[in-house]
């Protein structure tokens, strides 16, 4: 690592997420991407054709010299064992989200980090994002009052063929922990706590055994409300992943629509689009509402997170979202899970978060 540049950077896991990942650093000035991990004839053939090391195990890679910086992009149940290896090597560590596939496997990661102090970073990338930057700020900045009630749209169209893989049927491969996890994630980042959720599931239109739609309730610490309502087998455009232009493979939209209203006691926030809206007299719906609209500077959230990374593996910043904030969204995504199955509210404790009882 020569100062600014980290030179050396490990992607362990070359699926669809780990190639992006790989096409963001080979455009960047302020890392290099060194070595590929993947245990496949596919991995093998697609590190060869963009010039870089191969190697079947992670085992493998660690043996033939220490990187400065990793990007674990594998299958949710490969996040634990993988991820301690990499902490045991003192190797700072992007781990794809969720963090793991259960609680005990996050907490293990969560100590190792901790244990170790080798800094690990979890791939809630929509945090780096400079909207939801800027609606941080505005939130931060008291511009919406107290924060009173928020809903979230998430609501698209996965096509036929997505289902072609066995896991995604079935308990754990659907929209809760795939989709609804980056908008838990942002509840916790931009409103606040989650304190308890209550939530439904249906699989009544695809009819596989995992869900495809959900309506979710959470309450915040502070009073806060939040209704989510989420679907991946709708012809709908109401979706961050559709609207906000982080991923270029979706097409642009027709036109551009609200995904989450943010209502404050003295102002609301329209998302992506920043919208900002107020009274300039009276509170009182009889006097008219302004609209202001707050600019941002364009960046993908995934350069902004790698950019992080490099900086966490320079010491000269800490991670923007650690593995403790990775097992936090994971417990209040799981106790959705939970609810649902169940048809209780789950009650999540504000000190450690702990599920502590249905209700
Ligand atoms: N943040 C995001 O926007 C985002 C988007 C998609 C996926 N993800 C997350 O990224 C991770 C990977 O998802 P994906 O869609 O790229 O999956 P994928 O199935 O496309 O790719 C996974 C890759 O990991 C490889 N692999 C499996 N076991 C391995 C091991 N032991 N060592 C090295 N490589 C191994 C596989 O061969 C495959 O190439 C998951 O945790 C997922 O939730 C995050």
């Amino acid at each position: 690592m020569t100062s600014g540049h980290v030179s050396n950077v490990l992607l362990v896991g070359a699926g669809a997420i780990g190639r992006l990942h790989a096409r963001e650093m080979r455009a960047c000035t302020f890392c290099t991407l060194s070595g590929v991990v993947d245990p496949t004839p596919e991995g093998h053939a697609w590190a060869d054709s963009i010039g870089v090391a191969w190697f079947p195990t992670l085992a493998d890679a660690l043996a033939w010299g220490r990187p400065d910086a990793a990007i674990l992009a594998t299958p949710n149940p490969t996040h634990r064992p993988l991820a301690l290896d990499l902490i045991e090597s003192g190797i700072v560590t992007l781990v794809e989200k969720p963090i793991a596939s259960t609680l005990d496997d996050a907490q293990a990661i969560v100590d190792a980090s901790q244990a170790t102090a080798v800094p690990v970073l979890v791939g809630h990338h929509r945090r780096h994002n400079p909207i939801i930057r800027t609606a941080h700020d505005l939130i931060g900045q008291g511009r919406l009052g107290r924060i009173v009630s928020v809903a979230v749209l998430a609501m698209f169209r996965k096509p036929d063929d997505y289902f072609a893989a066995t896991w995604r049927r079935e308990a754990g491969g659907g929209p809760i922990l795939i989709n609804l996890i980056h908008e838990i994630d942002l509840v916790r980042h931009l409103y606040g706590e989650i304190v308890s959720v209550h939530a439904m599931s249906s699989n009544a239109t695809r009819g596989f055994a995992v869900e495809d739609t959900a309506s979710v309730l959470l309450r915040l610490d502070g009073g806060a409300l939040v209704t989510i309502a989420l679907s991946d087998c709708t012809a709908a455009p109401w979706s961050w992943d559709l609207q906000s232009g982080e991923i270029d493979s979706y097409p642009s939209p027709a036109a551009p629509v609200t995904t989450s209203v943010i209502a404050g006691s003295i102002g609301s926030l329209a998302l992506p689009a920043l919208d900002l809206w107020h009274y300039q007299k009276r509170q009182d719906w009889y006097e008219p509402l302004t609209r202001e609209t707050t600019g941002y500077r364009k960046e993908s959230p995934y350069v902004a997170q790698l950019r992080n990374l490099c900086a966490v593996a320079r010491g000269t910043e800490r991670p923007v979202v650690d593995a403790r904030e990775g097992l936090l969204t994971l417990r209040a995504t799981l106790a959705v899970t939970d609810s649902a199955r169940s048809g209780t509210t789950i009650t999540l404790s504000s000190s450690s978060n702990t599920p502590c009882e249905g209700s």
